[in-house]
């Protein structure tokens, strides 16, 4: 069968990663996390004690930064100044860094060119915020995955919940919206929907669900290629 590519964008907590994860699986495609890098340009400002806002030396830093991703088993990994650093780029408070670096320009495109790189062969999932606007504006299939904030939220608690983490369902709520104003009223590549993008609201929706309108719309696609 012909490989595609396929951009999953939407805000913090659609659901994009997971999905994703499971479509990669199911398809033999490979995942590409874009939040994951943004994440790790975001624990680098924090580690190094650095205003998110301070654009000047974020700039400067990201010069002498190394920021690598490795796929290992179909595990995308996350390696910064060669230290893994995939699990804790996933602490909460690296969130809001991430959002707040993503907003500069040379950020964006350091990132970018490496996404770009890693979907140069086809069979690529890529998921964030700009792919199908900005990053991959020829993937064959784009969804933009979108849930209630209160959803989201809700799903988030759960899911640092479970690892362990301690925190509080309204702080959450109150950063998810934080983020997705941040993320949709930034200058370069905001969040919006592609212009061809099919628009999935998971709010009431299963994972399973999620997953079998996703693996429709791939197959429409594929066999119309
Ligand atoms: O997907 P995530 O929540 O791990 O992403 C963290 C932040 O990174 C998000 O708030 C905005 C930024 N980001 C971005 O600007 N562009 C992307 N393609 C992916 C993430």
């Amino acid at each position: 069968m012909k490989k595609i590519n396929i951009a999953i964008d939407g805000p913090a907590g659609a659901g994009k990663s997971t999905i994703s994860k499971l479509l990669a699986s199911q398809l033999g495609y490979i995942h590409i996390d874009t939040g994951a890098m943004y994440r790790a340009v975001g624990l680098k400002v924090l580690k190094s004690n650095i205003s998110p806002h301070d654009s000047r030396k974020i700039v400067e830093i990201l010069n002498s930064t190394d920021i690598q991703i490795k796929l290992v088993d179909g595990k995308q990994l996350v390696f910064l100044d060669g230290e893994d650093v995939t699990e804790k780029i996933r602490q909460p408070e690296v969130s809001m860094y991430a959002s707040d670096v993503s907003k500069i320009r040379e950020v964006r495109e350091r990132l970018v060119k490496m996404q770009q790189d890693l979907a140069k062969q086809k069979g690529v999932i890529m998921d964030g915020r700009d792919i199908g606007t900005h990053v991959l504006p020829n993937a064959e299939l784009k969804i933009f995955l979108t849930a209630t904030a209160e959803e989201r939220a809700k799903r988030r608690f759960l899911e640092l919940k479970q690892k362990g983490y301690d925190v509080d369902y309204y702080q959450l709520l109150d950063e998810i919206k934080k983020r997705d104003q941040n993320d949709m009223t930034r200058e370069f590549a905001p969040l919006r929907v592609a212009e061809d993008a099919i628009v999935i609201d998971s709010t009431s929706l299963s994972i399973e669900e999620v997953l079998q309108k996703v693996l429709e719309l791939f197959y429409k696609v594929v066999k119309d290629e």
